[in-house]
């Protein structure tokens, strides 16, 4: 029997807290494992379940799993700690493995990026340059998670921006390039919660775009 609607990894602040907030406004009960130290006032304020808990440790994302029991995980964790260490290869096969052991779960759904995996090859060499430890380290949750038995989704979004949600994007395979590059969190975080109840998207990877098209010079 699970306990939560949903379990957040990364939801202290922008996307991950805009993706709980909505879920709590759709009457979900949430969780969110939140590192010592770090600001959960705003999840407490929403009356999410802050469970203390760095995703560095296989153990605490076990711990956070077994206490919450989810429906469905999400997780938006990126950056790195005080030593330079990147927490999205890491920390989100932490969070697959943990969540591997957990009965009644009825999706994943990773966020990474716009640029990992097949699409790689056709990032700029800006991109590469600046996001490309980044968008590998990505990758590697990606394919360690694509490899479980869990019910997964991925979603990759472009690069988000704090502007006000739209309620509007776009969701595919492969990116459109004729597309904006940039969309609001708001919108991913639509997106996300979008996608983890749609059927369609189980065991897929979905692209989430600005809906708007690049203008043209
Ligand atoms: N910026 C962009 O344009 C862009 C584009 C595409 C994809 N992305 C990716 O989209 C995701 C969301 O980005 P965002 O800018 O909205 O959020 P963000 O500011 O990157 O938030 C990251 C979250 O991860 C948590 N986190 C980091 N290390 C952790 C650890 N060891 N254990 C537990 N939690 C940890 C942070 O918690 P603390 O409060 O403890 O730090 C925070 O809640 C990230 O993965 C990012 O890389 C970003």
């Amino acid at each position: 029997m699970s306990s939560y609607d949903l379990l957040v990894f990364g939801a202290t602040r922008n996307t991950g807290l805009l993706v709980a907030e909505l879920a709590v406004g759709r009457g979900e009960s949430v969780a969110a494992m939140v590192r010592q130290g770090s600001d959960a006032s705003a999840l407490e304020s929403l009356g999410v379940t802050v469970i203390r808990g760095d995703a560095f440790s296989l153990d605490d994302c076990i711990h956070v799993v077994q206490q919450t029991k989810p429906r469905r995980a999400v997780s938006l964790m990126g950056s790195k700690d005080q030593n330079g260490r990147r927490i999205c290869a890491i920390g989100n096969i932490h969070v697959a493995e943990a969540l591997s052991g957990s009965e009644g779960l009825e999706r994943f759904l990773l966020l990474t990026s716009m640029g990992c995996g097949d699409q790689y090859a056709g990032t700029s060499d800006m991109v590469k340059k600046f996001l490309g430890e980044a968008l590998r380290a990505k990758t590697r949750a990606e394919d360690y998670l694509r490899a479980t038995e869990l019910p997964w989704t991925i979603v990759r979004p472009g690069g988000l921006l704090d502007s006000p949600s739209t309620g509007r994007f776009h969701l595919s395979e492969q990116p459109d390039r004729s597309r904006k590059g940039y969309l609001s969190r708001g919108d991913v975080a639509l997106a996300v919660l979008q996608v983890l109840d749609d059927p369609a998207w189980l065991y897929r990877i979905a692209t989430v775009q600005n809906i708007e098209r690049q203008e043209e010079n």
